[in-house]
Parts: C-alpha cells; sequence; structure tokens
C-alpha cells in the first residue's frame, strides 16, 4: 500500500478524496490537514461518523514529508504552491487540485497572481487523463484541471481539426454551487439560488485561458474562446454546450466514438446528455449534433469529482504505476 495524505480535508474536494481513498486497494489515507488542525475527519465530516476516525493536523510540509509517500493538496491557488514546492523538494509525489501548476508562467500571471514556484511549474503534467497518460506514468507532479476545462475539453478537442478555427467558440457553462468551494458568497444565499439561474464573469471567467491554452498545446491552432458560465440551484454537476462552426462535414457522434474507443469513463450519448447521469460517478457524458456547419457539443460530468478529486486520483493511479480506474467511482446517484 503506498502511504498518501489530502491537505485541505475540511473543503468539497477534501471530502471527495477521504471518501474514495477509504476504500482505495492501493492507497492508505495516513494524512489530513487543514489550516488549523486539531480535529477529527468524523468531527469535520459528521456525514463519516462509524466509517473513519483520523486525526486532522495543522498542515505541515514535514509532517507530509514522514508520513505520505503521495499527496493531495486540495487548497485554494497560491496556497498550493506555498505547499507542493517544499513537498517536492523531500522528494513526495503531489497531486495539486489548484490553479497553480495548469497553466504557462504568462498565463497564470495574467489571471491569477505572481508565481512562487516558478522551478516545479514547468515540471507538472496537466491531468486531463485521457490526453496526458505516458506523461502521468513518470511525472511526480500533477496539475489537476479546473472542472470547466474538464468538461469543455473532454467534449470539444475531439472536433478541434474540424473547426473553422477563424470563427469563435461559445462555451455555455452551467454548474452546481459546489463548483465555489465551502467558502460563503452573496451568491450562494438560499433567495439568490433558489429557482434561479444566472451567468457570472461572462467572456471573464480564468477558466477560458486554461481551455484556450490546453487547445493551443494539444492541437496547436490558436481558438477564440468565449466563455460564459452560470450558476444552477443544483449541488454538483456541470453542463457545459459548445458552439462551433465546422469547416469538414463530419458525423458528430461517429467523430466521438472512433476518439475516445479505447477511454472507458468517457460515454457517448445519442441523445442529449445531463447532470444527474454523471453525479456521484467520474464519467463524463457526451452528446454531439450538427446542423449544415454549426456545431453543438454538450458534455456534463460531477464537477467533484471528474471536475476535481475523482480526475485527481485517477492520475495519482496512473502515477503510481496502478490501474486507472482503481477506486473510482461509477454508479450515479440516481434517481
Ligand atoms: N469545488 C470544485 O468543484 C472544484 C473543482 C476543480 C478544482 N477545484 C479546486 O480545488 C481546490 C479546493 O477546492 P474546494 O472546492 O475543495 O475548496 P474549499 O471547499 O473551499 O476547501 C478548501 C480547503 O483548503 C483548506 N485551506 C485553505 N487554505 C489553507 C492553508 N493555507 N493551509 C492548509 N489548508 C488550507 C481549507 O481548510 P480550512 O477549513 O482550515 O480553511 C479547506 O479544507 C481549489 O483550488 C479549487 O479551485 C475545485
Amino acid at each position: 500500500m503506498i502511504k498518501v495524505g489530502v491537505v485541505g480535508a475540511s473543503g468539497y474536494t477534501g471530502l471527495e478524496l477521504v471518501k474514495m481513498l477509504i476504500s482505495h486497494g492501493g492507497f492508505e489515507l495516513t494524512y489530513l490537514a487543514t489550516t488549523q488542525g486539531d480535529t477529527r475527519v468524523e468531527e469535520l465530516h459528521p456525514s463519516l461518523e462509524n466509517i473513519i476516525s483520523l486525526s486532522v493536523e495543522k498542515a505541515d510540509v514535514d509532517e507530509v514529508a514522514k508520513r505520505c509517500e503521495l499527496v493531495f493538496l486540495a487548497l485554494p491557488h497560491k496556497a498550493s504552491m506555498g505547499f507542493a514546492k517544499d513537498i517536492l523538494d523531500k522528494g513526495i509525489k503531489v497531486v495539486d487540485l489548484s490553479a497553480d501548476y495548469r497553466l504557462e508562467l504568462d498565463t497564470y500571471e495574467a489571471n491569477y497572481c505572481p508565481h512562487e514556484d516558478k522551478g516545479h511549474l514547468d515540471n507538472s503534467v496537466y491531468g486531463l487523463i485521457e490526453y496526458y497518460k505516458e506523461e502521468l506514468k513518470s511525472t511526480n507532479l500533477v496539475a489537476s484541471p479546473g472542472c470547466y476545462p474538464t468538461a469543455t475539453l473532454l467534449g470539444i478537442l475531439p472536433f478541434i481539426p474540424y473547426l473553422d478555427e477563424k470563427s469563435p467558440l461559445f462555451i455555455d457553462a452551467k454548474s452546481g454551487l459546489s463548483g465555489a468551494g465551502k467558502k460563503l458568497s452573496e451568491n450562494a444565499h438560499y433567495v439568490n439560488m433558489n429557482d434561479n439561474i444566472f451567468a457570472y464573469n461572462p467572456l471573464k471567467h480564468r477558466h477560458a485561458p486554461e481551455i484556450a491554452e490546453k487547445i493551443e498545446k494539444l492541437y496547436n491552432v490558436k481558438m477564440n474562446v468565449n466563455f460564459v458560465p452560470h450558476l444552477i440551484p443544483a449541488t454538483r454537476g456541470e453542463l457545459v454546450s459548445v458552439y462551433g462552426v465546422l469547416k469538414d462535414d463530419i458525423d458528430p457522434l461517429s467523430v466521438l466514438k472512433e476518439h475516445y474507443k479505447d477511454d472507458p469513463f468517457i460515454r457517448i450519448r445519442e441523445t442529449p446528455v445531463d447532470i444527474k447521469s454523471t453525479a456521484g460517478t467520474h464519467f463524463c457524458d457526451i452528446f454531439a449534433a450538427k446542423n449544415g456547419n454549426a456545431l453543438f457539443v454538450s458534455s456534463a460530468i460531477d464537477n467533484l469529482l471528474r471536475g476535481a478529486s475523482s480526475q485527481a486520483l485517477a492520475a495519482a493511479n496512473i502515477m503510481c504505476g496502478y490501474d486507472e480506474g482503481m477506486g473510482l467511482p461509477v454508479i450515479p446517484y440516481m434517481p
């Protein structure tokens, strides 16, 4: 068993990691931490009472190094790189769920803050599993993708060679509220969210440059990415609809089926996808259709799992030589 820890165990993605790691066949959960520590996991998350009992400590790099071979950082950006750089120097593998190691330096600094660990940034592997499997096998640092970029990229990447690159790409994304983490905000008030839906940061959200950068890296084309996220009154789940202009006459579903024929966690659907069918799972469901040269691609994921924690676990599996799917949840929360 490989000893692993979770820093950020009180957060939403931290909880999802703990839930999967409890019963993982190859990882043993040996370390949990938060900002303050001095508690137990079943106190932080009473839903885990009688299931697991582990102390939660104040996050400390030396303790991570003593007790873990791999650590998941489920922390806000900036806090993450503060831990990662010292942990990596001690030879521990890191899977970071924040934005800190996802982007090129100039893209990161233009959208987040000055980077404090430029030394390791160049060695990180972007953890979009289906596209970086080989690189994941030999890295010590995984930058787990953002939830919106995960759903968007998995949907649109197979079509990039067939798209008119001069036409803008429009991405209409809808997310449940857990995508914003556990911190309260004005938007998160019940009266704002209930019976409601609204766009936020239209055309200015920080996930747009992540999407554009990865398209360019993988296909060497610069697309005009226009990203509009919305909040919906759901706890979890993300539905992303992408609209593009085709330059070639293709059958969209055939393209998807061929592209993902060896990827067990991508499900190509014959009818439009929904968030509930993927909630609680690592699946990404994708549907596509066209009208002449107008392309519609729609993908659904659980933002806390495929958009964060199960994708991070899949990356850790591959980094450690385990089967990609080990311990990943596959039964949706239906009905
Ligand atoms: N939520 C999603 O759907 C989603 C999807 C993809 C990626 N992500 C990314 O994953 C990361 C975690 O997201 P989340 O939604 O789980 O956030 P969250 O619910 O706000 O949890 C953040 C966690 O970080 C801990 N923390 C904050 N600063 C810390 C520090 N300096 N030292 C130690 N612990 C610290 C918090 O501990 P305390 O309780 O002690 O403050 C808490 O456990 C973020 O970078 C987020 O952008 C989230």
